[in-house]
């Protein structure tokens, strides 16, 4: 699925404003970000190192409080509700891939994956299935016993997407997933995440830093100087 006109927006910011204190100085990061993602929507973000990137992420998660202006999730405001409500719905709607990926070493593959429905609920025999499915799609089906510490990183990789979209999320949210990866090996997670993203109608914003990558989502955007552009491409 994508993003079609009668989607709507599963993700809006309004003049988001964010600074951080440095010694006597202030860092303002983010000056006014305005941003609006429709369900199965994807999009990538480039931006130079300290731009601002994991912060807008982790502000859009609702990790990282605002200084001012507005968050909405599905159209209803965030900065309204109590922080258990957010992080219950955090758990719910959003799906994590980071560029070092943050698996459990001590959890096999399979249970690295249900470990996301039990943030939600006592994981039964459908997640099991869920999860066992996700890891076929992957390319994983036969390691899923393995112990995460004895896969490559690509694998690693393929495990945090899965794990991702465990709890059928409307929005993954991924920060540079290809940044410890050989070329080749990033090229492959790229192609497996969007193309899983569309088939679960998921919306993704990817952060990279490779421009290959960020031309294969439906819109781009650059951060620069504490606002995010939208990048026109020339053809
Ligand atoms: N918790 C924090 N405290 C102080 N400064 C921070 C904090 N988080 C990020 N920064 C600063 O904000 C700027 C943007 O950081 P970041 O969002 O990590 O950039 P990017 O992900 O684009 O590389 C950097 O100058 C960074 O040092
Ligand atoms: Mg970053």
């Amino acid at each position: 699925m994508q993003a079609s006109e009668n989607s709507h927006p599963v993700l809006e910011t309004e003049e988001i404003l964010k600074s951080f204190p440095n010694g006597r100085e202030v860092i303002h990061v983010l000056q006014g970000v305005n941003f609006k993602l429709l369900q199965g929507q994807t999009v990538s973000i480039q931006g130079e190192s300290g731009s601002g990137k994991t912060t807008f992420l982790n502000i859009i998660s609702g990790l990282e409080s605002l200084d001012s202006g507005r968050l909405l999730w599905n159209g209803n405001e965030i900065g309204r509700q109590s922080t258990a409500s957010v992080a219950a719905q955090r758990a719910r709607q959003l799906g994590f891939i980071f560029q070092a990926y943050y698996l459990l070493p001590e959890l096999n593959v399979l249970d690295n994956v249900i470990l996301s429905a039990r943030l939600l609920h006592v994981p039964g025999i459908k997640d099991k299935e869920r999860a066992r499915r996700l890891l076929d799609r992957v390319g994983l089906k036969d390691r899923m016993h393995f112990s995460v510490e004895k896969l490559s990183g690509g694998e690693r990789q393929r495990v945090a997407i899965a794990r991702a979209l465990m709890n059928k999320p409307n929005l993954i949210l991924a920060d540079e997933p290809t940044g410890n990866l050989d070329e080749q090996t990033g090229d492959s997670v790229i192609e497996l995440l969007l193309g899983i993203a569309r088939e679960e109608g998921t919306s993704l914003i990817l952060v990279t830093h490779n421009s290959s990558h960020a031309v294969k989502t439906d819109a781009r955007y650059r951060l620069h100087l504490g606002k995010l552009e939208q990048v026109i491409d020339e053809s």
